[in-house]
């Protein structure tokens, strides 16, 4: 089993070690009876202290998240495995030899853990996809058959690396319509914004390479970043978006290579920032010759007054790589994003993107263009804006009439997520299974941190379930987090005499 320790990180080394196999047994990634790594093994893999081990050991063993049974080993389990339920004699399970192959994932475990759940949950709150019934699924259906009729070589052909150049094309023209000015050429057609992001960190990023991000920020991206041994540089975030004085303040010691971004809808937070300090953000790529990566999938879903224009809109000199996701405002299915960068920056992720996989599937890039120079795009765009600001107003209005006191959230300003915040000393990550046990799935918030997490938020994402169990979902989500506040105050109450 492989751990990874961030030595710089100023997080204890025995917290680091309980987190990680925390996450991997929650997320079901260590299965029930597996066998843990003795604590002289562990802290010989490490380069940590016995004791080290022994308290990370002691925390995970608090949590009822493992069991020590004298003589026999560390178990992954509960109570029903513990010492008193082994007969003698009876054979627990082995160390399985596959848990000593190191894995560069070092956060994945989460997202095992989501695809699992939300087939089976009945309130999803971790999935920040369009209902089903808000994805033109029809027209999409209509235009693949049509692509395949009317070409069927689409089917033998890998395609351009770049992606098909009249998707480009349209793409273009559609972005126009945010202040950008693109041209076909600087664009590259990505397998989902997931792999644009993977793409400009396998380009630019290695070893002890800085990246700064939000934080939190969109956690998938962190574990980007991570398996390629960047350093991350976690800035926080207000209601302005990133604070990027904070971040001119760390520069001058850790210039950032990359800089990670979500300005536009924050995930996990929903804010925007301002024009302000866009321009400033601007500023520092260029005085440090730092890269922006700008990730957009949302700048469609707006609750309010417009956002101002992309980074990308006021880039002159190349600093800014430009990622939109067709995933949110279209299909998720279709897996089609575009990377918008220029110069060697440009050639380079192409050369990235061949490496990666020969350029996507013409498909659905097919199905995604047709859609994109179709009259219906206009209405759905409406529809789906529409629709989830219904969503995310009836969401607050339950909130604001069941959560507990205790619980503050972020009004969000467009996007598909709100961030809560619960009480200090209210984990989230420890609500997760109570909450799977009534079906309920979402994202624990300490996901999106990369440095010290901050364990007492999540993020509840309100884009997919139905109108109605949306509304189910919500209330059953404020009774768990009512129990759970409720559980800590009745503890601290006097005992009655
Ligand atoms: C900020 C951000 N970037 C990237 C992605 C991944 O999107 P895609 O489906 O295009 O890979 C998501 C998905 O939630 C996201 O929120």
């Amino acid at each position: 089993m492989q751990i990874n320790l961030n030595r710089q990180s100023g997080i204890p080394l025995a917290r680091q070690i309980y987190q990680e196999i925390a996450d991997r047994i929650r997320s079901g990634l260590l299965a029930e009876g597996s066998s843990l790594p003795s604590i002289r093994q562990l802290a010989r893999q490490c380069r940590v202290s016995f004791m080290t081990v022994v308290q990370a050991y002691g925390m995970l063993e608090k949590e009822g998240l493992i069991v020590r049974v004298q003589g026999r080993g560390t178990f992954v389990g509960q109570e029903k495995k513990g010492e008193e339920d082994v007969r003698e004699g009876e054979k627990l399970p082995g160390y399985d030899w596959q848990l000593t192959i190191a894995d560069y994932l070092p956060r994945a475990q989460f997202w095992l853990r989501q695809q699992h759940v939300h087939t089976e949950a009945g309130f999803s709150f971790s999935l920040a996809s369009p209902h089903p019934d808000l994805v033109p699924h029809v027209e999409l259906g209509k235009a693949m058959q049509k692509a395949i009729s009317a070409d069927p070589a689409i089917m033998a052909n890998y395609g351009p690396v770049q992606g098909d150049g009249e998707l480009r094309q349209a793409v273009a023209l559609y972005l126009a319509k945010f202040r950008l000015s693109l041209h076909p050429e600087e664009m590259i057609v990505t397998s989902g914004a997931q792999q644009g992001i993977d793409l400009v960190a396998r380009s630019f990023i290695g070893p002890g390479d800085i990246v700064a991000t939000e934080s939190p920020t969109y956690s998938a991206a962190i574990d980007v970043f991570r398996g390629r041994g960047a350093t991350i540089l976690p800035v926080p975030v207000d209601e302005e978006g990133m604070r990027v004085d904070f971040l001119a303040s760390l520069c001058d010691k850790k210039p950032p290579k990359l800089i990670y971004t979500v300005p536009t809808f924050h995930n996990p937070t929903g804010t925007v920032m301002s024009m302000r300090r866009r321009s400033r953000l601007l500023d520092i790529a260029q005085s440090y010759r730092s890269i922006i990566l700008e990730d957009d999938p949302w700048s469609e879903i707006s609750f309010g007054s417009p956002p101002p224009p992309p980074l990308k809109s006021i880039d002159e000199n190349g600093h800014v790589i430009f990622l939109k996701s067709m995933s949110k405002i279209l299909s998720p299915g279709c897996r089609v994003a575009l990377l918008a960068a220029s110069g060697t920056i440009l050639h380079r992720l192409t050369a990235a993107k061949a490496v990666a996989d020969l350029g996507s599937p013409l498909l659905s890039q097919r199905a995604v263009l047709s859609f994109l120079q179709s009259a219906a795009l206009g209405k759905h765009l409406k529809q789906l804006q529409a629709n989830m600001q219904k969503r995310k107003n009836r969401v607050i209005a339950l909130l604001r009439q069941h959560a507990p006191d205790g619980v503050r959230w972020m009004e969000p300003r467009g996007g598909y997520n709100i961030w809560l915040t619960l009480p200090s000393w209210l984990n989230a990550d420890e609500l997760v299974a109570a909450a799977i046990r009534r079906n309920i799935d979402f994202l624990p918030g300490s996901a999106c941190y990369s440095g010290e997490p901050e364990y007492n938020h999540l993020r509840i994402s309100f884009s997919y379930m139905s109108e109605e169990k949306l509304q189910q979902g919500t209330i059953a989500l404020c009774r768990l987090l009512a129990e759970a506040v409720s559980t800590r105050a009745n503890r601290a109450k006097p005992p009655v005499v």
